[in-house]
């Protein structure tokens, strides 16, 4: 009998030896056959069909993990009909799946953070690795920690037991900790000789600038101001994210070789083009400095102003002229910041006008409390209708009162005049806070959108202009709050380091599996309340600039970071269904439509409780009998079984059963041969 044998696959001749399978072959042959059941320590099983390929001459299509391969055979792995199947089967498998693959904190994420991997580093102690973390998303965690209004907490399924986890302070705590400790930064890839002009260094701009040096390119920011930082230092007050903290991360940017050059502005130093030309790819990230008028008569008198111009004139070091009453319209955090600005600059009255309800504001509540606690008024359902003036300066504030209406389309119910209520407010200067947008003055040439803004791909970053790439609050949308334009600026890198390489970026929705969960489902867990953030009292600290919050005590930050359901799963980077998945571009929607939206039958989801040193969850259990086989054919013990028969076939006994605790030799290898993240290995076990 002949021992090689020669195969074509995919049109390409792969050698073996008579006897092996198809899969092992290809395998050996740098050709990848998707598969879940196979593994090369167990015998032939067959369960999951994914490794079906074409075979000339055959009517059916075959199993290549368990068909022995024929010299001459003809396979094709990836035909139209094998793409089909394997889509059906992947399909079949993930609409009678539940779990999460990513925490819903990280979901939540504009720019995907891993949260629920640095809170588990902080819960156990590991504030280096937290950063780590946090370092591989976004690069300013102790100013961002500071001043994000945080979307993954409102994604926190630790809401359905009592609080989310207070994620940001806890990213503050760390970064915090590990800057005292010296800082951490990855390592550097080599140089590439490429070079990348990024203009404006706002977190947009500078965490462009971080991930392209960290991929060895030459970078230089330039910025129109007189530091970096953009609206984290212009448009932030010093009580909220003081100058130092920013300036250590800057510091921590620029120490990976980036340039950065500020007083610099475009269109007066150099042209764009002279720009564009002395680099290999330029990223704008110009931001919005440009407040909206109010648009009521008045506007131009003495004592009106911008409120993204006032917070800069203070950031400056300068004093604005805003005598003793003070009112501030708009109800987003500049408002606030504005609000709170003005109190600390003396101000006797300070108003917030506000045309909806409290409810409806899109700034913080945590802000909106503490300005009031610091004395802050609200005007809320007022409208400004006019701004009086005496010569040339304001003297009052002429309000329509307001009532609410039917929803808009954001879902908020309009705010609609009280027709002949108004009210009148004294008052010495007005701030105009309910918006601001980019100035693309210099760009010329750059396509703008319907709103005048530069107009980017929302994948790839791309603009009207072959190597010119755009990011944050110039781009598309407009405006809206750093980690925004943190996420965009990281993904745009990624896009720019592969267009230096000379790729294109494919683009795929990434499928996820997420897990459908009530608050039922916590009913037995023990409410623990959220940690408080200290902070100065309202009396002491409306007086100065110095940072309002003290930070977390060690103690509260572990606490509070043991807190974490650490929903997301464990094996999200390793599970090969996911990555099947995502091969075959499953759609959620034909997901739900086979789960019968919600009506069909489902295997039930729980996890098992009290185990030995492995954890099991029902839910992420594929039935593949790689652990009941592995026990049994390499560890020899045969503890475990597929019991029940089709539908309700399942794994017994569980794993907290006397036999299985009597027998088991906590070998483990049932967890590592399982091809999902359905056999955990505990590690408080492992540690006992
Ligand atoms: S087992 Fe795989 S598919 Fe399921 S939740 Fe975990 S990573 Fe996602
Ligand atoms: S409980 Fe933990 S893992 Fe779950 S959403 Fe909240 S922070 Fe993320
Ligand atoms: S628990 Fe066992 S049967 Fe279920 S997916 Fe993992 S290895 Fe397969
Ligand atoms: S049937 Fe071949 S790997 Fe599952």
């Amino acid at each position: 009998m002949k021992t090689r044998i020669k195969v074509i696959i995919n049109g390409k001749i792969c050698t073996g030896r008579a006897g092996q399978t198809l899969l092992e072959i290809a395998q050996n042959n740098g050709i990848e056959i998707p598969n879940l059941c196979h593994n090369g320590e167990l015998k032939h099983y067959g369960g999951c069909s994914l490794c079906v390929v074409e075979a000339e001459g055959s009517p059916k299509l075959l199993r290549a993990c368990s068909t022995v391969a024929q010299d001459g055979q003809v396979i094709y792995t990836e035909s139209e009909r094998v793409v089909r199947t394997r889509k059906t089967s992947i399909e079949l498998l993930m609409s009678d799946h539940d779990g999460d693959c990513r925490g819903p904190c990280v979901l939540n994420c504009p720019a995907s953070v891993n949260a629920q991997g640095y809170v588990q580093a902080i819960a156990r102690g590991d504030d280096k690795e937290a950063v780590r973390i946090i370092k591989e998303r976004l690069p300013m965690p102790a100013c961002i920690g500071r001043v994000c209004p945080h979307p993954c907490e409102d994604g926190c399924r630790r809401q359905m037991v009592e609080e989310s986890i207070s994620i940001a302070y806890l990213k503050y705590f760390a970064a915090d900790r590990v800057i005292q400790a010296g800082g951490y930064l990855p390592p550097k890839a080599a140089a590439t000789g490429k070079r990348v002009g990024i203009i404006g260094g706002g977190p947009g701009g500078l965490t462009a600038a971080y991930y392209l040096s960290l991929k060895g390119h030459r970078v230089t920011v330039v910025d129109a101001m007189p530091q970096m930082g953009g609206m984290l230092r212009y448009g932030i007050p010093e009580y909220r994210l003081p100058k130092r903290v920013l300036d250590e991360e800057v510091a921590e940017i620029a120490s990976l070789g980036v340039e950065m050059k500020n007083n610099f502005r475009i269109g007066r130093d150099v042209t764009f083009e002279e720009f564009k030309n002395s680099y290999d790819a330029v990223v704008l990230a110009i931001g919005a400095w440009e407040s909206m008028p109010i648009g009521c008569p008045g506007e131009e008198l003495d004592g009106v102003m911008g409120g993204i111009d006032f917070l800069r004139q203070v950031a400056m070091g300068e004093k604005p002229a805003i005598g003793d009453q003070v009112a501030v319209v708009g109800g987003g955090n500049t408002a606030m910041d504005a609000c709170r600005t003005a109190v600390r600059l003396g101000a006797k009255e300070v108003y917030v006008v506000y045309r909806r309800t409290e409810a409806e504001m899109p700034a913080e509540q945590l802000e909106i409390d503490e300005a009031r606690e610091e004395g802050v008024i609200y005007k809320f359902l007022t409208n400004p209708a006019e701004i009086i003036g005496e010569n040339g300066r304001v003297k009052e504030i002429k309000l329509q009162v307001m009532e609410l209406g039917e929803p808009d389309e954001s879902g908020r119910r309009r705010p609609v005049p009280v027709e002949g209520k108004f009210e009148t407010l004294p008052v010495t200067c007005v701030i105009s806070a309910i918006g601001q947008k980019a100035n693309v003055a210099g760009f010329e040439g750059i396509e703008l959108n319907r709103k005048g803004i530069i107009s980017a791909d929302e994948t790839s970053y791309r603009t009207s202009m072959p190597g010119v790439f755009a990011v944050g609050d110039a781009t598309n949308q407009g405006a809206s709050i750093a980690i925004e334009a943190i996420g965009e600026a990281r993904r745009c890198a990624k896009v720019v380091d592969l267009y230096l390489n000379g790729m294109q970026v494919p683009y795929q929705k990434t499928y996820l599996s997420v897990k459908k969960v009530s608050p039922e489902y916590f009913a037995d867990y023990i409410k623990l309340p959220r940690a408080k953030m200290p902070t100065r009292p309202p009396e002491e600290r409306k007086h100065d600039f110095q940072e309002i919050n003290l930070g977390f005590s060690e103690a509260q930050a572990r606490a509070e970071a043991a807190r974490c359901l650490d929903c997301g799963c464990h094996d999200f980077a390793e599970c090969k269904l996911i990555r099947c998945a995502n091969l075959y571009e499953l759609q959620p929607e034909r997901i739900e439509r086979i789960k019968g939206n919600g009506k069909g039958k489902l295997h039930p989801s729980y996890k098992e409780k009290r185990l030995v040193a492995i954890e099991r969850d029902q839910g992420k259990c594929i039935l593949c009998g790689q652990c009941v086989r592995m026990c049994d054919e390499v560890v020899g013990k045969g503890i475990l079984g597929l019991v029940g028969r089709g539908f309700d076939t399942t794994i017994r006994p569980e794993f907290q059963q006397s036999n299985v605790i009597r027998e088991c030799v906590d070998c483990l290898k049932c967890a590592e041969a399982c091809p999902t993240g359905a056999l955990r290995i505990r590690e408080n076990e492992l540690e006992e």
